[in-house]
Protein backbone atom coordinates (compact mmCIF):
# COMPACT_ATOMS: atom_id res chain seq x y z
CA UNK A 1 0.00 0.00 0.00
CA UNK A 2 1.28 3.54 -1.12
CA UNK A 3 0.88 5.49 2.05
CA UNK A 4 3.50 8.24 3.10
CA UNK A 5 5.40 7.57 6.08
CA UNK A 6 7.83 10.34 8.50
CA UNK A 7 10.16 7.29 9.69
CA UNK A 8 11.24 4.06 9.19
CA UNK A 9 11.58 1.51 11.93
CA UNK A 10 13.65 -1.81 10.93
CA UNK A 11 14.13 -4.68 12.73
CA UNK A 12 16.57 -7.33 12.30
CA UNK A 13 15.11 -11.18 13.31
CA UNK A 14 17.08 -11.89 16.70
CA UNK A 15 19.81 -14.47 16.52
CA UNK A 16 20.01 -17.24 18.54
CA UNK A 17 22.78 -16.57 20.79
CA UNK A 18 23.52 -20.41 21.10
CA UNK A 19 26.83 -19.73 18.35
CA UNK A 20 27.99 -17.08 16.38
CA UNK A 21 26.63 -15.92 12.87
CA UNK A 22 27.44 -17.17 9.72
CA UNK A 23 27.14 -16.42 6.08
CA UNK A 24 23.68 -17.38 6.21
CA UNK A 25 22.40 -15.18 8.97
CA UNK A 26 24.32 -12.16 7.32
CA UNK A 27 22.41 -13.02 3.44
CA UNK A 28 19.21 -13.73 4.82
CA UNK A 29 19.11 -10.31 7.15
CA UNK A 30 21.94 -8.40 8.36
CA UNK A 31 23.52 -7.15 4.74
CA UNK A 32 19.66 -6.45 3.36
CA UNK A 33 18.40 -4.33 6.27
CA UNK A 34 21.81 -2.19 6.53
CA UNK A 35 22.11 -1.62 3.03
CA UNK A 36 18.34 -0.87 3.51
CA UNK A 37 18.91 1.37 6.83
CA UNK A 38 22.08 3.40 4.84
CA UNK A 39 20.16 3.95 1.73
CA UNK A 40 17.01 5.71 3.98
CA UNK A 41 19.85 7.96 5.84
CA UNK A 42 21.02 8.71 2.88
CA UNK A 43 17.98 10.00 1.72
CA UNK A 44 17.88 11.69 4.79
CA UNK A 45 15.04 9.72 6.31
CA UNK A 46 15.19 9.47 10.29
CA UNK A 47 15.53 5.21 10.74
CA UNK A 48 15.86 3.26 13.80
CA UNK A 49 17.79 -0.01 13.09
CA UNK A 50 17.00 -2.62 15.79
CA UNK A 51 18.68 -5.85 16.75
CA UNK A 52 19.23 -7.94 19.41
CA UNK A 53 20.24 -11.72 20.43
CA UNK A 54 17.48 -14.15 21.23
CA UNK A 55 19.15 -15.84 24.07
CA UNK A 56 15.57 -18.17 25.57
CA UNK A 57 14.72 -21.39 24.06
CA UNK A 58 15.68 -25.19 24.71
CA UNK A 59 18.84 -25.29 21.96
CA UNK A 60 20.73 -22.58 24.56
CA UNK A 61 19.16 -25.24 27.57
CA UNK A 62 20.93 -28.60 25.09
CA UNK A 63 24.37 -26.26 24.43
CA UNK A 64 24.66 -25.55 28.15
CA UNK A 65 24.00 -28.77 29.62
CA UNK A 66 26.44 -30.37 26.66
CA UNK A 67 29.55 -27.85 27.69
CA UNK A 68 28.60 -28.59 31.64
CA UNK A 69 27.84 -24.57 31.93
CA UNK A 70 24.83 -22.55 32.67
CA UNK A 71 22.32 -21.00 30.02
CA UNK A 72 23.74 -17.43 31.14
CA UNK A 73 27.79 -18.96 30.59
CA UNK A 74 26.58 -19.69 27.04
CA UNK A 75 24.53 -16.57 25.84
CA UNK A 76 27.42 -14.37 27.54
CA UNK A 77 29.55 -15.99 25.10
CA UNK A 78 27.57 -15.78 21.67
CA UNK A 79 26.02 -12.31 22.71
CA UNK A 80 29.62 -10.98 22.90
CA UNK A 81 30.93 -12.59 19.65
CA UNK A 82 27.85 -11.76 17.64
CA UNK A 83 27.82 -8.32 18.87
CA UNK A 84 31.40 -7.67 18.21
CA UNK A 85 31.48 -9.74 15.29
CA UNK A 86 28.65 -7.51 13.46
CA UNK A 87 30.25 -4.35 14.39
CA UNK A 88 33.00 -4.78 12.93
CA UNK A 89 31.22 -6.12 9.54
CA UNK A 90 29.82 -2.69 9.93
CA UNK A 91 26.16 -3.31 10.70
CA UNK A 92 24.98 0.14 11.59
CA UNK A 93 22.59 -1.15 14.28
CA UNK A 94 21.49 1.50 17.02
CA UNK A 95 21.06 -0.59 19.05
CA UNK A 96 22.41 -4.49 19.77
CA UNK A 97 20.83 -5.56 22.90
CA UNK A 98 19.53 -9.17 24.58
CA UNK A 99 16.31 -10.80 25.42
CA UNK A 100 18.06 -11.51 29.30
CA UNK A 101 17.76 -7.77 29.98
CA UNK A 102 15.89 -6.39 32.85
CA UNK A 103 14.30 -3.98 30.56
CA UNK A 104 13.17 -6.92 28.79
CA UNK A 105 12.22 -9.17 31.43
CA UNK A 106 9.36 -6.15 32.12
CA UNK A 107 8.07 -5.39 28.75
CA UNK A 108 7.85 -9.35 28.16
CA UNK A 109 6.14 -9.71 31.29
CA UNK A 110 3.59 -6.75 31.03
CA UNK A 111 2.65 -7.70 27.37
CA UNK A 112 1.90 -11.29 28.96
CA UNK A 113 0.13 -9.96 31.69
CA UNK A 114 -2.04 -7.52 29.91
CA UNK A 115 -2.92 -9.94 27.67
CA UNK A 116 -3.77 -12.46 30.35
CA UNK A 117 -5.90 -9.22 32.40
CA UNK A 118 -7.77 -8.73 29.10
CA UNK A 119 -9.08 -12.37 28.62
CA UNK A 120 -6.97 -13.03 25.36
CA UNK A 121 -5.43 -16.28 26.44
CA UNK A 122 -7.42 -19.88 26.51
CA UNK A 123 -6.23 -22.45 29.24
CA UNK A 124 -5.59 -25.94 27.85
CA UNK A 125 -4.12 -28.75 29.86
CA UNK A 126 -2.23 -31.61 27.91
CA UNK A 127 -0.20 -34.63 28.46
CA UNK A 128 3.62 -33.58 28.46
CA UNK A 129 6.10 -36.15 28.29
CA UNK A 130 8.16 -35.94 31.57
CA UNK A 131 11.60 -37.02 32.83
CA UNK A 132 10.47 -38.53 36.61
CA UNK A 133 13.94 -39.13 37.65
CA UNK A 134 15.03 -35.82 36.64
CA UNK A 135 11.65 -34.44 37.93
CA UNK A 136 11.09 -32.05 34.74
CA UNK A 137 9.49 -32.29 31.74
CA UNK A 138 10.78 -32.46 28.79
CA UNK A 139 10.87 -30.21 25.56
CA UNK A 140 10.41 -32.11 22.45
CA UNK A 141 14.08 -31.88 21.54
CA UNK A 142 14.61 -33.51 24.97
CA UNK A 143 12.89 -36.98 23.95
CA UNK A 144 14.14 -39.39 21.72
CA UNK A 145 12.78 -42.39 20.34
CA UNK A 146 12.55 -44.12 16.89
CA UNK A 147 10.52 -42.75 14.10
CA UNK A 148 7.24 -44.33 12.70
CA UNK A 149 7.82 -43.82 9.67
CA UNK A 150 11.41 -44.46 9.13
CA UNK A 151 12.48 -46.84 12.22
CA UNK A 152 16.05 -44.50 12.80
CA UNK A 153 16.38 -42.96 15.91
CA UNK A 154 14.84 -39.47 15.91
CA UNK A 155 14.16 -36.47 18.13
CA UNK A 156 10.69 -35.55 19.79
CA UNK A 157 9.98 -32.57 17.25
CA UNK A 158 11.86 -33.73 14.07
CA UNK A 159 13.23 -36.70 12.56
CA UNK A 160 16.27 -35.99 10.97
CA UNK A 161 16.97 -39.43 9.22
CA UNK A 162 13.85 -39.15 6.84
CA UNK A 163 13.14 -35.50 7.75
CA UNK A 164 9.49 -35.60 9.21
CA UNK A 165 8.50 -32.82 11.38
CA UNK A 166 7.03 -35.27 14.49
CA UNK A 167 5.76 -34.76 18.19
CA UNK A 168 6.98 -36.38 20.88
CA UNK A 169 3.61 -38.69 21.35
CA UNK A 170 4.57 -39.88 17.94
CA UNK A 171 7.49 -41.40 18.83
CA UNK A 172 7.74 -45.14 19.44
CA UNK A 173 9.85 -45.91 22.86
CA UNK A 174 10.10 -42.62 24.21
CA UNK A 175 13.15 -41.77 26.36
CA UNK A 176 14.49 -39.03 28.15
CA UNK A 177 17.67 -37.37 26.51
CA UNK A 178 18.47 -36.12 29.98
CA UNK A 179 19.00 -39.08 31.55
CA UNK A 180 18.04 -41.73 29.69
CA UNK A 181 14.81 -43.06 31.35
CA UNK A 182 11.50 -43.84 29.66
CA UNK A 183 9.58 -41.03 29.04
CA UNK A 184 6.06 -40.91 31.03
CA UNK A 185 3.38 -38.70 30.47
CA UNK A 186 1.89 -35.95 32.84
CA UNK A 187 -1.03 -33.56 33.10
CA UNK A 188 0.59 -29.54 32.59
CA UNK A 189 -1.72 -26.55 32.22
CA UNK A 190 -0.54 -23.99 29.78
CA UNK A 191 -1.99 -20.42 28.38
CA UNK A 192 -2.85 -20.47 24.68
CA UNK A 193 -3.37 -17.33 21.94
CA UNK A 194 -6.66 -18.58 19.65
CA UNK A 195 -4.85 -17.00 16.33
CA UNK A 196 -8.30 -18.68 15.36
CA UNK A 197 -9.90 -15.07 16.52
CA UNK A 198 -7.15 -13.35 14.31
CA UNK A 199 -7.69 -15.10 11.66
CA UNK A 200 -9.56 -12.95 9.25
CA UNK A 201 -7.97 -9.68 10.19
CA UNK A 202 -4.26 -11.40 9.43
CA UNK A 203 -5.93 -12.32 6.39
CA UNK A 204 -7.33 -9.12 5.65
CA UNK A 205 -3.88 -7.07 6.69
CA UNK A 206 -1.66 -9.78 4.36
CA UNK A 207 -3.77 -11.00 1.36
CA UNK A 208 -5.75 -7.69 0.34
CA UNK A 209 -3.95 -5.12 2.25
CA UNK A 210 -0.56 -6.39 0.81
CA UNK A 211 -0.62 -7.60 -2.35
CA UNK A 212 3.55 -5.91 -2.71
CA UNK A 213 4.99 -8.46 -0.32
CA UNK A 214 7.26 -10.91 -1.86
CA UNK A 215 5.93 -13.81 -2.92
CA UNK A 216 7.69 -16.47 -0.76
CA UNK A 217 6.38 -14.54 2.07
CA UNK A 218 2.47 -13.78 0.90
CA UNK A 219 2.85 -17.55 -0.51
CA UNK A 220 3.65 -19.47 3.07
CA UNK A 221 1.13 -16.84 4.92
CA UNK A 222 -1.71 -17.80 2.46
CA UNK A 223 -0.88 -21.29 2.70
CA UNK A 224 -0.90 -21.24 6.93
CA UNK A 225 -4.32 -19.32 6.63
CA UNK A 226 -6.01 -21.95 4.40
CA UNK A 227 -5.11 -24.54 6.93
CA UNK A 228 -6.99 -22.58 9.42
CA UNK A 229 -5.06 -21.17 12.81
CA UNK A 230 -5.49 -23.09 15.39
CA UNK A 231 -4.60 -21.70 19.20
CA UNK A 232 -0.94 -21.95 20.51
CA UNK A 233 0.65 -22.42 23.47
CA UNK A 234 2.41 -19.26 24.88
CA UNK A 235 3.99 -20.81 27.97
CA UNK A 236 6.25 -24.16 28.55
CA UNK A 237 7.33 -25.71 31.46
CA UNK A 238 11.13 -24.93 31.63
CA UNK A 239 13.41 -23.25 33.90
CA UNK A 240 15.54 -20.66 31.64
CA UNK A 241 13.03 -17.86 29.94
CA UNK A 242 10.79 -15.12 31.87
CA UNK A 243 8.54 -16.31 34.18
CA UNK A 244 4.96 -16.42 33.33
CA UNK A 245 3.26 -13.77 35.69
CA UNK A 246 0.87 -15.75 37.09
CA UNK A 247 0.26 -16.80 40.26
CA UNK A 248 0.18 -20.08 40.61
CA UNK A 249 2.43 -20.48 37.16
CA UNK A 250 5.55 -21.25 39.04
CA UNK A 251 8.21 -23.50 37.28
CA UNK A 252 6.67 -21.95 33.52
CA UNK A 253 8.24 -19.61 31.19
CA UNK A 254 7.30 -17.85 28.25
CA UNK A 255 7.60 -19.25 25.21
CA UNK A 256 10.65 -17.66 23.28
CA UNK A 257 8.78 -17.28 21.13
CA UNK A 258 6.37 -15.14 22.91
CA UNK A 259 9.10 -13.51 24.17
CA UNK A 260 11.66 -12.88 21.25
CA UNK A 261 9.57 -10.40 18.99
CA UNK A 262 8.89 -8.35 21.93
CA UNK A 263 12.39 -7.97 22.42
CA UNK A 264 12.37 -5.89 19.04
CA UNK A 265 10.20 -3.19 21.65
CA UNK A 266 12.13 -3.52 24.69
CA UNK A 267 15.68 -2.94 22.54
CA UNK A 268 13.62 0.01 21.38
CA UNK A 269 12.96 1.22 24.60
CA UNK A 270 16.71 0.82 25.71
CA UNK A 271 17.70 3.54 23.70
CA UNK A 272 14.74 5.77 23.45
CA UNK A 273 12.80 5.66 27.18
CA UNK A 274 11.35 9.10 26.28
CA UNK A 275 10.26 8.02 22.48
CA UNK A 276 10.00 4.64 21.75
CA UNK A 277 6.37 4.60 21.41
CA UNK A 278 6.32 6.94 18.42
CA UNK A 279 8.44 4.22 16.59
CA UNK A 280 5.85 1.43 17.72
CA UNK A 281 2.32 3.27 17.70
CA UNK A 282 2.35 6.16 15.11
CA UNK A 283 0.73 5.20 11.96
CA UNK A 284 2.89 7.31 10.82
CA UNK A 285 5.83 5.24 11.39
CA UNK A 286 6.73 2.39 9.12
CA UNK A 287 7.83 -0.53 10.68
CA UNK A 288 9.82 -3.09 8.27
CA UNK A 289 10.92 -6.84 9.95
CA UNK A 290 13.81 -8.37 8.21
CA UNK A 291 13.82 -11.86 9.08
CA UNK A 292 15.03 -15.75 7.74
CA UNK A 293 12.38 -17.69 5.95
CA UNK A 294 12.45 -19.92 8.72
CA UNK A 295 10.62 -17.03 10.63
CA UNK A 296 7.69 -16.38 8.31
CA UNK A 297 4.71 -17.53 10.17
CA UNK A 298 5.88 -16.09 13.64
CA UNK A 299 6.35 -12.85 11.79
CA UNK A 300 3.43 -12.75 9.68
CA UNK A 301 0.66 -14.72 11.71
CA UNK A 302 1.99 -15.11 15.48
CA UNK A 303 3.47 -11.67 16.49
CA UNK A 304 0.84 -9.48 14.72
CA UNK A 305 -1.85 -11.31 16.53
CA UNK A 306 -0.22 -10.84 19.90
CA UNK A 307 0.12 -7.28 18.83
CA UNK A 308 -3.39 -7.22 17.86
CA UNK A 309 -4.40 -8.65 20.99
CA UNK A 310 -2.36 -6.09 22.59
CA UNK A 311 -3.93 -3.17 20.99
CA UNK A 312 -2.95 -0.08 22.83
CA UNK A 313 -1.99 1.89 18.66
CA UNK A 314 0.90 -0.83 18.64
CA UNK A 315 1.17 -0.83 14.55
CA UNK A 316 1.69 -3.63 12.40
CA UNK A 317 4.59 -4.15 9.85
CA UNK A 318 4.51 -2.59 6.30
CA UNK A 319 6.59 -5.18 5.22
CA UNK A 320 8.45 -8.38 6.20
CA UNK A 321 10.73 -9.24 3.82
CA UNK A 322 12.51 -12.80 4.08
CA UNK A 323 15.03 -14.41 1.97
CA UNK A 324 15.60 -17.72 0.64
CA UNK A 325 18.58 -19.58 2.15
CA UNK A 326 22.24 -19.81 1.31
CA UNK A 327 23.91 -22.89 0.79
CA UNK A 328 27.80 -22.94 1.04
CA UNK A 329 29.51 -25.43 -1.89
CA UNK A 330 26.09 -27.28 -2.39
CA UNK A 331 25.41 -28.08 0.86
CA UNK A 332 22.85 -26.79 3.29
CA UNK A 333 24.87 -24.52 6.02
CA UNK A 334 24.36 -26.08 9.46
CA UNK A 335 25.49 -25.53 12.76
CA UNK A 336 25.40 -28.96 14.18
CA UNK A 337 27.93 -30.52 11.46
CA UNK A 338 29.88 -26.97 11.63
CA UNK A 339 29.32 -26.66 7.85
CA UNK A 340 29.44 -22.71 8.00
CA UNK A 341 31.51 -19.86 7.24
CA UNK A 342 31.32 -18.18 10.48
CA UNK A 343 31.85 -14.38 10.52
CA UNK A 344 33.77 -14.11 13.82
CA UNK A 345 36.62 -16.56 11.67
CA UNK A 346 35.78 -14.61 8.49
CA UNK A 347 37.07 -11.35 10.23
CA UNK A 348 40.09 -13.37 11.76
CA UNK A 349 41.07 -14.51 8.47
CA UNK A 350 40.45 -11.79 5.97
CA UNK A 351 41.32 -8.53 8.17
CA UNK A 352 40.15 -5.46 6.16
CA UNK A 353 37.60 -7.36 3.99
CA UNK A 354 34.68 -6.44 5.29
CA UNK A 355 33.48 -4.80 2.22
CA UNK A 356 34.55 -7.92 -0.12
CA UNK A 357 31.85 -10.08 2.19
CA UNK A 358 29.14 -7.62 2.13
CA UNK A 359 29.81 -7.30 -2.01
CA UNK A 360 29.89 -11.22 -2.63
CA UNK A 361 26.46 -11.66 -0.21
CA UNK A 362 25.06 -8.65 -2.26
CA UNK A 363 25.75 -9.72 -5.32
CA UNK A 364 24.47 -13.15 -4.91
CA UNK A 365 21.73 -12.69 -2.43
CA UNK A 366 19.50 -15.65 -2.20
CA UNK A 367 16.44 -13.18 -3.19
CA UNK A 368 14.01 -15.19 -4.41
CA UNK A 369 15.44 -18.67 -4.33
CA UNK A 370 17.93 -20.52 -2.45
CA UNK A 371 21.53 -19.43 -3.54
CA UNK A 372 24.83 -21.24 -3.37
CA UNK A 373 28.32 -19.32 -1.73
CA UNK A 374 31.20 -20.89 -3.26
CA UNK A 375 35.14 -19.52 -2.26
CA UNK A 376 35.97 -19.94 -6.28
CA UNK A 377 32.85 -17.52 -7.01
CA UNK A 378 34.29 -15.07 -4.08
CA UNK A 379 37.40 -14.89 -5.34
CA UNK A 380 36.52 -14.26 -8.92
CA UNK A 381 33.99 -11.58 -8.00
CA UNK A 382 36.79 -10.57 -5.87
CA UNK A 383 39.65 -10.17 -8.68
CA UNK A 384 37.24 -9.81 -11.91
CA UNK A 385 34.54 -7.17 -10.22
CA UNK A 386 36.15 -5.46 -7.46
CA UNK A 387 39.53 -4.97 -8.07
CA UNK A 388 39.85 -5.67 -12.26
CA UNK A 389 35.99 -3.61 -12.25
CA UNK A 390 35.40 -0.86 -9.98
CA UNK A 391 39.50 -0.70 -9.15
CA UNK A 392 40.83 0.38 -12.55
CA UNK A 393 37.49 2.37 -13.09
CA UNK A 394 38.63 4.53 -9.59
CA UNK A 395 42.09 4.39 -10.09
CA UNK A 396 41.63 5.55 -13.76
CA UNK A 397 39.07 8.40 -12.56
CA UNK A 398 41.47 9.45 -10.39
CA UNK A 399 44.62 9.52 -12.29
CA UNK A 400 42.76 11.35 -15.50
CA UNK A 401 41.31 13.91 -12.81
CA UNK A 402 43.02 17.44 -13.80
CA UNK A 403 44.75 18.95 -10.62
CA UNK A 404 43.95 22.30 -10.41
N1 LIG B 1 16.11 -16.61 17.08
C1 LIG B 1 15.28 -16.83 15.94
C2 LIG B 1 16.07 -17.52 14.84
O1 LIG B 1 17.28 -17.41 14.85
C3 LIG B 1 14.70 -15.56 15.41
C4 LIG B 1 13.93 -14.80 16.41
S1 LIG B 1 13.26 -13.42 15.69
C5 LIG B 1 12.35 -12.73 16.91
O2 LIG B 1 15.51 -18.16 14.00
F1 LIG B 1 11.48 -11.98 16.45
F2 LIG B 1 11.73 -13.63 17.57
F3 LIG B 1 13.13 -12.12 17.68
ZN1 LIG C 1 12.27 -40.85 10.25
Amino acid sequence: MEKNFKRTLITTALPYANGPVHIGHLAGVYVPADIYARYLRLKGQEVVMVGGSDEHGVPITIKAREEGVTPQDIVDRYHAIIRDSMKELGITFDVYSRTTSDIHARTASEFFRRLYDNGCFEVQTSMQPYDAEAGEFLADRYVGGTCPHCGKQAYGDQCEACGTSLSATELIDPYSRLTSAPVSWRETTHWYLPLNKYEERLRHWILDEHPEWKPNVAGQCKSWLDMGLQPRAVSRDLKWGVPVPVEGAEGKVLYVWFDAPIGYISNTKEILPDSWEKWWKDPETRIINFIGKDNIVFHCIVFPAMLMAYGDGFQLPDNVPANEFLNLEGDKISTSRNWAIWLHEYLREFPGKQDVLRYVLTANAPETKDNDFTWADFQARNNNELVAILGNFVNRAAVLTPVP
